[in-house]
């Protein structure tokens, strides 16, 4: 099994059958070998630095019905808020002064009349701080909508693919939504020269192992400069609030199969892993995670952008809670690097 790793590191590859053998792998001392292989090309890459992005919860409201998320469409539950243009602003003032250099504009998907808002926000942010990264993490949206956040001056986007498998996404999402305009999106935003984040939740309900192998190949052959991935966290007023909770374990094994892929990826260890394991965000990390997200949205709202059950609102994942995560950080010999932390070209051959 070690000798698949050692592959997987050199080559950046594997046969789908490698994928899945480090998947079921029950030994330890191999787990254990897979992360710290992969926390090694991390830090050849990266040293011990930790990017952190700002997140700006935009909105709850949401036009679409995702069977396993808070936020959906049908949550009557759910008290919807929608951050104004001054709110969102002073968060990203806020943020940049305790020296966040990107900001992530994340939301429910808003009703399609209010694209040219987002336009508009977008291109504020823009001309007021120019020399920070804008990273859009709002869904679907037709082609133009795309074009025109790129013009006004965003950089990077975070559309997960969810599932791979057709039949799996179908599982997931209402009949309105589908894996082929998930990918068309997806293919847009890299042609508009988004850098393009995309991944999975892992442990989704009736997800499998072939499903996960599916989704490792069509990331291996997409190329996301940012691979996002948590695990399925049940939240109660949804179709899928009595599944079970997906496991950080698989999630770090993850994190570090897509390090050894690709050694310049910007991954990062997520809330999702932190509110199911106390200690996710360290063990990510050390599974070869280079980003955090800490929030920025004003305080009033975090509660309220449920999109699972327990989510982490507070200190460490709040930017004032920034000195916490330092203090966490420099405990396993890590520190935050302020920079953008732009994906750099792979200088290694991802073939
Ligand atoms: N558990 C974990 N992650 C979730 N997301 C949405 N709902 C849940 C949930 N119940 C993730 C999805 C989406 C991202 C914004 O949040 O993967 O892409």
């Amino acid at each position: 099994m070690k000798h698949l790793i050692d592959i997987l590191r050199a080559e950046h590859h594997l046969e789908s059958n490698g994928y899945k053998a480090l998947l079921e792998c029950d030994d330890d001392s191999v787990v254990a070998y897979l992360h710290e292989q992969a926390r090694e090309v991390a830090q050849g890459v990266f040293a011990r630095g930790i990017f952190v992005r700002g997140l700006v919860e935009l909105t709850n409201v949401c036009r679409n019905d995702c069977y396993y998320c808070g936020i959906r469409n049908s949550n009557t539950a759910l008290e919807r808020y929608m951050l104004t243009t001054e709110q969102v602003l002073q968060s990203c003032q806020q943020g940049y002064e305790l020296g966040f250099r990107t900001f992530v504009l994340q939301g429910g998907e808003l009703p399609r009349d209010k694209a040219q808002w987002l336009v508009e926000l977008v291109s504020e942010i823009r001309q007021r701080w120019s020399d920070c990264a804008i990273t859009l993490s709002l869904g679907e949206w037709p082609r133009e909508v795309y074009v025109a956040l790129r013009k006004a001056g965003a950089d990077r986007y975070l559309l997960r693919h969810e599932s791979h498998n057709a039949e799996h996404y179908a599982k997931l999402h209402p009949a309105e939504m589908s894996l082929e305009n998930r990918l068309q999106c997806l293919t847009w935003l890299k042609e508009l020269g988004y850098q393009v984040g995309t991944g999975i939740m892992t442990g989704s309900p009736w997800q499998s192992l072939d499903n996960i192998v599916e989704d490792i190949e069509f990331i291996e052959r997409f190329k996301p400069q940012m691979i996002g991935l948590g695990p399925f966290v049940p939240q109660h007023d949804t179709p899928l609030g009595k599944f079970a909770t997906g496991s950080a374990e698989l999630t770090c094994r993850l994190y570090s199969i897509f390090r050894l892929m690709f050694p310049n990826a910007l991954i990062p260890s997520t809330t999702a892993l932190n509110t199911i394991d106390v200690k996710g965000r360290i063990k990510g990390i050390m599974a070869g995670a280079n980003v955090v997200m800490p929030n920025l949205s004003p305080a009033n709202v975090r509660g309220n952008y449920a999109l699972y059950d327990g989510k982490a609102i507070t200190n460490a994942e709040a930017a004032e809670g920034i000195e916490q995560l330092e203090t966490q950080l420099s405990t396993i010999g890590y520190h935050i690097d302020w920079g953008r932390g732009d994906h750099k070209q792979c200088t290694i051959h991802n073939a």
